[in-house]
């Protein structure tokens, strides 16, 4: 049993693994806790094993070793109590398609053992809050997907449980929808809401999350706010700077400028990180046309999550 050592950390992982049947370790001895009212962010690319962790966490796959445990409750051990303490979306619709939108949250909460007019009445003012009152009746197939989501979000919420678990909340929805729900998450870690969301967009953990820890290849890289990862890659400027030529002779080179914390060939460019602003940039250009290279592009900006997880793995985020 995986115990906390503090009654505020609501989520505890200790060594949690899984080794799926063809060898795959998709999550790798994960250690972690979540105090409550806290959104916790898992950002990593494709195949990092985020889904899988969420699997563990909410009792949907069997952990290969290790444990976990949801406001003290081991997910293994007593998965149906765990399960009871949680509001779950998962990365793909799961809606009841025969249902209406209000059904799809009435019949929610009577599985959750709400009486009849608790789930209705709940189910009204949850279609009330999330703005799809007047989709009440409409079938779940013609909601676009901004609205699916919500309507995804509502139902986990509507038994009001400790614990919200999102998986890819935002995937494939555009930048309008994308805001809405991020403004939806925003007023529930308001009300105090502890949230484990995962997510491969980079901004999307800035913004929402207290924390955030990096995954790759189903091992945490690196765990904190995104403002002290993005300080530990020792640089406050971004360049990169794209050439016809030899883009690694230009990254060696590079490398040597005062100031320059490291120089490296990512997705056809020579990316910089460096302190002290943008004063390099003329130097740079002037190196780079005396040098023979033909310029193609030059951009600058601010680290992101995403310089933090170059200098980590080495490669982009996005696929
Ligand atoms: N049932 C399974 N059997 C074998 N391998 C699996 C199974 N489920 C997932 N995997 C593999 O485990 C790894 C982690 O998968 P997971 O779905 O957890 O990643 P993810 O970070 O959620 O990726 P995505 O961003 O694509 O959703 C991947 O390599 C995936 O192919
Ligand atoms: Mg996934």
């Amino acid at each position: 049993m995986v115990k906390a050592t503090d009654p505020n950390q609501v989520i505890v992982t200790s060594g949690l693994t899984k080794v799926f049947p063809n060898g795959l370790r998709a999550v790798d001895a994960l250690d972690l806790s979540v105090s409550s009212g806290e959104i916790f962010g898992l950002l990593g690319p494709n195949g990092a094993g985020k889904t899988t962790t969420v699997g563990m966490l909410t009792s949907r796959v069997i952990p290969t070793s290790g444990g976990a445990s949801i406001a003290g409750v081991d997910v293994v051990a007593h998965s149906t109590l765990a399960k009871q303490l949680i509001g779950v979306v998962p990365q793909t619709n799961t809606l009841d398609r025969s249902l209406t939108v209000f059904e799809n949250l009435y019949y929610h909460g009577r599985y959750y053992g709400m009486r009849s007019s608790d789930a209705r009445a709940a189910a009204e003012e949850t279609l009330r809050r999330f703005k799809l009152i007047d989709r009440a009746d409409a079938d779940v197939n013609q909601l676009s997907g901004g609205m699916a989501q919500r309507l995804m979000i509502a139902r986990s919420i509507l038994h009001k449980p400790q614990i919200l678990f999102l998986d890819e909340p935002t995937a494939g929805l555009d930048p309008q929808s994308r805001l809405a729900l991020w403004e939806i998450l925003s007023t529930l870690h308001e009300s105090g809401q502890t949230i484990f969301m995962t997510t491969h967009y980079m901004e999307e953990a800035d913004q929402l999350c207290d924390r955030v820890a990096i995954m790759d290849h189903g091992k945490i890289l690196a765990l904190d706010t995104a403002a002290r990862l993005k300080r530990s890659v020792e640089a406050d400027t971004e360049i990169r700077v794209s050439v016809e030529e030899d883009l690694e002779a230009l990254a060696v080179h590079l490398k040597t400028f005062d100031g320059v914390s490291s120089s490296q060939v990512l997705d056809g460019a020579v990316l910089i990180a460096l302190r002290g602003r943008t004063a390099l940039v003329p130097r740079i250009v002037d190196f780079v046309e005396t040098g023979g290279f033909t310029l193609n592009d030059l951009s600058v900006s601010e680290p992101t999550l995403e310089t933090v997880f170059i200098k980590l793995t080495g490669k982009e985020l996005r696929d």
